[in-house]
């Protein structure tokens, strides 16, 4: 079974760029109820979503596109201020491979900032969930909607289905609580962009890499 696991792993990437094709409703319930097998401290199960479709998807992405454009982020939930070491270098790493992927080039501001405007394009998928979280639990509850994220993100591969995760949505909340019923007691944690990928889009050639585990977990030695 962990062979099966860590295919279906390896196998999902980002994919930021999507054919418009949606995806069946059934298709969609199968990947969250799949997911809701994900643990959470106490059993409580903190993850909120809304699911958007066509046409509500993209009117969604035209007024978070005016957002982005005419104003400055403002999450719920603060993003990091910096990125220390080694953590800088990997963010460093992460936005090459993109750029080079689009062939945007490090001095092309105008380049960069199209390529950051596609976040807020929603990547032209025909799906946005928008994830939270009841605030009134604190950020142990947001350990919980990570795990969650980790079992739909494996759900969606197994299922055929292109993804990626947005905290950049998060950053311009008030289009989202005016068009979804995000409840008040909630926070906008992040959003995922479901469909099935472009896969001639030059974005979707981007490849990340990752540190052995050695550099991430460290054995007690008696
Ligand atoms: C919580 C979370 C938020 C993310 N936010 C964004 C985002 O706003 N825009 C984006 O293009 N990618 C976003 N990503 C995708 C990461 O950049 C991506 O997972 C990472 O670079 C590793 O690449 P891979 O997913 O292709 O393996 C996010 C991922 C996670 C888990």
């Amino acid at each position: 079974m962990i062979g099966e696991l860590e295919t279906a792993w390896r196998e999902r990437r980002s994919k930021r760029a999507y054919r418009p094709d949606p995806v069946p409703r059934a298709t969609l319930e199968r990947m969250f109820e799949a997911a809701q097998a994900a643990p959470s401290w106490c059993n409580v199960q903190p993850w909120r979503i809304c699911v958007t479709e066509p046409p509500v998807t993209a009117e969604l992405a035209a007024t978070l596109q005016g957002a982005a454009r005419g104003g400055l982020p403002h999450p719920e939930v603060g993003f990091p201020l910096d990125y220390p070491p080694p953590y800088k270098e990997h963010r460093i790493a992460c936005g090459a491979a993109l750029y080079t992927a689009m062939g945007v080039k490090r001095e092309d501001n105008l380049g960069r900032y199209d390529a950051w405007l596609r976040n807020y394009a929603l990547f032209d998928a025909p799906h946005l969930a928008v994830v939270a979280c009841d605030r009134r639990l604190g950020p142990y509850a947001y350990v919980d909607v990570g795990v969650w994220l980790g079992y739909v993100l494996t759900a969606a591969t197994a299922l055929g289905l292109d993804t990626c995760a947005m905290a950049s949505i998060a950053a311009y909340p008030e289009p989202l609580r005016e068009r979804l019923p995000i409840e008040p007691t909630d926070v906008v944690l992040f959003g995922l962009v479901i469909g099935y990928a472009d896969e001639e889009a030059p974005a979707n050639e981007c490849r990340t890499t990752r540190e052995p585990a050695s550099k991430n977990v460290r054995f007690a030695i008696t």
